[in-house]
C-alpha cells in the first residue's frame, strides 16, 4: 500500500513564524538559547541518522536490542490497533514493533508524527512498501503542542523512543506527560525510550564524536536559521561543546563562539564575546525510579521497564489509568 498524504499539522508559515519568536526570545536573553526542534530540517535529519550509527553513540543500538528482545511481549500486553510514534525519524527500530504486531495481528494504523517533513516523507514511503497490510498516516506536527490532534478511538499504543523526552526541560517534560494523558484514553499504553544515567566516560564522547558529526548536527542549527530567517551566521565561527551536569543529570550541547562577532537577524545586531556559549540542547538522562514517578504523576501506571545488560538505556512500557 502507499501511504495516505502527509497530514500537515504545521504550515511552512506556522514554522516560519515559530522560529522567529524562539530566535527572538533566545537570542535576547542572558545567556543565550535556542530550542533543538530547529535541528531537524532535510541536513539536520540526515546528520542525526549519522549520529545513530557512530561508535560513541550507544542509545540507538541498545534500544534497538531491548526493542528486539521485547517487541513481542509488546504487541501482545498492549493488543494495540494503532500504534502513533512521536518524534519519529526514520522510524528504523519501529519496525521492530511492526514486525511483532504483523506477527501478532491487529495493528491496522501506524501514525508516525515529526517535525522533520523530509524524514516523514521517506519514512511513510519505505514503511508503505514494507508492511503492505498496514494503513500510514504521517502527520507534521510538533508534540509539545499537537497531541489533542492524534487520531481517536480503538485500543492505541504511543511510542516515544530515542531518549527525545529528555530533550524536554523538567517544566516541558511534566506538561508534555500530561497533555499525553488528556490526549488518550484509559488502558491505552506509552512506550517511552530513556537514556540512564551512566558514568560520563561514556556519556560525554556520546555527545562529542571523534569525526565531527555531533558538532556539524550542533551548528547546522545556525545554518537553518541563515536559510529561514536570512541571518549572517557563520557557523564555523562557532565551536561544538558538550558538558555534563551531575545537578540536572543533563548533557548540555552548547555552541561557544571563537571569536567575538555581531550577527543580523531579523531586526536584531546580536553580541557574541570571545567564548560565549548558547544553549541550543538538554538531554537528560534518567533513572528507572524517576521516569516511574514522572509517569505515575501523569496518571500513567508503569507495567514494564526493559534495560540493556549494562543498563545503558531502558524502555518502559506504561498504562493510561
Ligand atoms: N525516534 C527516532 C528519532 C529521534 S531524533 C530515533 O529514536 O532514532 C528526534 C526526532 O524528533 C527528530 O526526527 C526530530 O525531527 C523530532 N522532533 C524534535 N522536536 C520535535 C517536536 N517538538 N515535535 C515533533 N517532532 C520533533
Ligand atoms: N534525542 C537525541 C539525544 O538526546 C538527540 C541528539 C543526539 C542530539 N545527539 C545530539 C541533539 C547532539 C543535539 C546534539 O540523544
Amino acid at each position: 500500500m502507499t501511504a495516505d498524504p502527509l497530514e500537515i499539522y504545521l504550515e511552512e508559515r506556522d514554522l516560519a513564524r515559530a522560529l522567529r519568536e524562539d530566535v527572538r526570545t533566545g537570542l535576547t536573553a542572558q545567556p543565550k538559547w535556542l530550542p533543538p526542534k530547529w535541528f531537524y530540517d532535510a541536513r539536520g535529519s540526515e546528520l542525526f541518522e549519522e549520529i545513530t550509527r557512530l561508535p560513541e553513540y550507544y542509545p540507538t543500538r541498545t534500544e534497538r536490542a531491548i526493542l528486539a528482545e521485547h517487541a513481542t511481549e509488546v504487541a501482545r500486553t498492549t493488543g494495540a490497533k494503532t500504534l502513533i510514534e512521536l518524534g519519529s525519524g526514520s522510524s528504523e527500530k519501529t519496525r521492530l514493533l511492526l514486525d511483532a504486531f504483523t506477527r501478532h495481528g491487529g495493528l491496522g494504523t501506524f501514525v508516525p508524527l515529526d517535525v522533520s517533513i523530509s524524514a516523514l516523507r521517506q519514512s511513510t514511503a519505505e514503511i508503505a512498501e514494507a508492511y503492505p497490510g498496514l494503513r500510514v498516516r504521517g502527520l507534521v506536527g510538533d508534540f509539545t503542542h499537537q497531541l489533542d490532534r492524534l487520531p481517536t478511538g480503538g485500543s492505541r499504543l504511543v511510542a516515544f523512543l530515542g531518549g527525545t523526552i529528555g530533550n524536554l526541560l523538567p517544566a516541558e517534560r511534566a506538561e508534555f506527560l500530561r497533555s499525553m494523558r488528556d490526549a488518550l484514553e484509559s488502558d491505552d499504553w506509552l512506550l517511552l525510550g530513556v537514556d540512564l544515567v551512566k558514568d560520563p566516560a561514556v556519556l560525554v564522547p556520546a555527545y562529542d564524536d571523534a569525526a565531527g558529526v555531533t558538532a556539524e548536527f550542533n551548528r547546522n542549527v545556525l545554518s537553518v536559521i541563515n536559510r529561514e530567517l536570512g541571518a549572517d551566521f557563520d557557523p564555523a565561527a562557532f565551536e561544538h561543546v558538550a558538558l555534563w551536569d551531575p545537578e540536572h543529570e543533563w548533557i548540555e550541547m552548547r555552541l561557544r563562539a571563537r571569536r567575538p562577532s555581531r550577527v543580523r537577524v531579523l531586526d536584531l545586531d546580536v553580541d557574541f564575546a570571545e567564548g560565549e556559549e548558547m544553549r541550543t540542547e538538554v538531554s537528560a538522562k534518567f533513572r528507572p525510579e524517576g521516569v516511574t514517578a514522572e509517569l505515575d504523576s501523569a496518571g500513567f501506571l508503569v507495567r514494564r521497564c526493559w534495560t540493556d545488560e549494562r543498563h545503558l538505556f531502558a524502555v518502559v512500557l506504561a498504562q493510561v489509568v
